[in-house]
C-alpha cells in the first residue's frame, strides 16, 4: 500500500526544476533528409550540448525513416503542415510554446504552421537557406540520388499541372517569374502562405506571423541548389525583356532576370503577411552562412545560442 507523503515540499522543488527549463524547440528537415535521419540526430545533441535540459522535437511526416524521406518529395504540402499542426499540439511539452529551426523548405512549411496554426505558438523562427519567395528552378539532385532525380524530372515535366501542385513537393514551391499569371491561378500553397492573391488573403497569416519574437533568416553565400539563394531573405527576380545581338548581330529578345529585394516585394511594401511590422520593429534577423546550401558547418552555434532555449 501506497503511504501518503506531505507534497509540498516535492512540488515547490519541481517548479523551481521548472522555471529553469529551456524554450522547446522543434526541427523540421529538408528535402532528402528524414525526422531521424544520422545528421538530423546529430544536430538535436549538439543542441542539448549547448542548452542542456531542453526539449527537441524533430517534426516527421512518416514514422518509417525512409517513407518519411519520401514525403518530403511527394505529397500535398497544405494536408503535411496541417498533419504537422496535430502533431505539435498532442506533444505536452511544447504546450506553452517553443523556437522552431526550419532547414530549406522546412523553413517556409514552419512558416505556414506560424501562420495558419501556431497553437501552441512559436517564440523564434529561424530558416536556413529557405525558400520564401519559392525557387525559379527546381533543386538539383545527387548523382545517386534516384528519388529526387525522378521527382525532379516529374516537375520540370509539368510543374503547373495539377496533379504537381497537389502530389510534388517541390512544385508547390515553384514560382517562375516568367509565368506568374500560371503561378498565381494553379498554385495553392505559396501562393497562399505568401497571401500573393488578393481575394484570398488572410488575416489571420498577418496577425500570427508578425506574433513572432524573432524571424531569422539565414542565406547560404555558396547556395547553388535554391534559385536564386536570395529567396532565404525573402528576394526573388523579376523578368524583363532585354535587347541583345547573337553572334551574327542578328537582334533577339533575350529574357533577363533583375533581383527583387524583400523590402523591393509588393508583399513587403503592402505587408500581405506582417513581414513588414516585424521588420519595422527590428524583428527580422538577416544571417549568412558562408558555405554552400545546407553547410550549415558551425554557423548553428551562434544563432541557436542566441535565439534558442531562452527561458520559458
Ligand atoms: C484564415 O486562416 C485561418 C487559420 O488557418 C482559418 O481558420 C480561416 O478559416 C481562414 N479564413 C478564411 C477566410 O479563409
Amino acid at each position: 500500500m501506497f503511504k501518503a507523503f506531505p507534497c509540498l515540499l516535492p512540488i515547490s522543488l519541481l517548479s523551481l526544476v521548472w522555471a529553469q527549463q529551456p524554450r522547446p524547440l522543434v526541427l523540421w528537415h529538408g528535402l532528402g533528409d528524414s525526422a531521424n535521419a544520422p545528421g538530423m540526430l546529430r544536430f538535436a545533441e549538439e543542441i542539448k550540448s549547448v542548452h542542456p535540459g531542453i526539449f527537441v522535437h524533430s517534426i516527421y511526416l512518416e514514422e518509417d525513416l525512409d517513407k518519411d524521406r519520401q514525403a518530403g518529395f511527394y505529397g500535398n504540402v497544405n494536408e503535411q503542415v496541417q498533419f504537422v499542426a496535430e502533431q505539435l499540439a498532442a506533444i505536452p511539452e511544447l504546450e506553452t510554446g517553443f523556437d522552431a529551426i526550419g532547414f530549406s523548405q522546412g523553413g517556409q512549411f514552419l512558416r505556414a504552421y506560424v501562420e495558419r496554426y501556431n497553437s501552441p505558438p512559436v517564440n523564434n523562427l529561424i530558416t536556413f537557406g529557405s525558400q520564401h519567395m519559392g525557387v525559379s528552378d527546381i533543386p538539383t539532385c545527387g548523382p545517386r540520388d534516384f528519388m529526387c532525380q525522378i521527382a525532379r524530372r516529374a516537375v520540370k515535366a509539368g510543374v503547373y499541372s495539377a496533379w504537381a501542385q497537389e502530389h510534388l513537393v517541390t512544385a508547390q514551391y515553384f514560382r517562375d517569374p516568367a509565368n506568374l499569371e500560371l503561378y498565381y491561378s494553379s498554385n495553392k500553397f505559396l501562393t497562399s502562405i505568401n497571401n500573393e492573391i488578393p481575394e484570398s488573403r488572410n488575416e489571420t497569416y498577418t496577425r500570427n506571423l508578425a506574433s513572432l519574437n524573432k524571424l531569422v533568416l539565414i542565406m547560404f553565400a555558396k547556395d547553388k541548389t535554391v534559385v536564386p539563394k536570395e529567396s532565404s531573405w525573402f528576394g526573388s527576380e523579376v523578368v524583363v525583356e532585354d535587347l541583345s545581338f547573337t553572334n551574327d548581330r542578328q537582334r533577339v529578345l533575350a529574357d533577363t532576370r533583375i533581383p527583387v529585394s524583400m523590402h523591393e516585394q509588393p508583399l513587403y511594401q503592402e505587408d500581405w503577411i506582417g513581414l513588414r511590422e516585424l521588420d519595422e520593429r527590428g524583428d527580422v534577423v538577416f544571417g549568412v552562412c558562408e558555405g554552400a546550401h545546407m553547410d550549415i558547418g558551425d554557423c548553428w552555434e551562434a544563432l541557436v545560442i542566441e535565439y534558442a532555449g531562452g527561458d520559458l
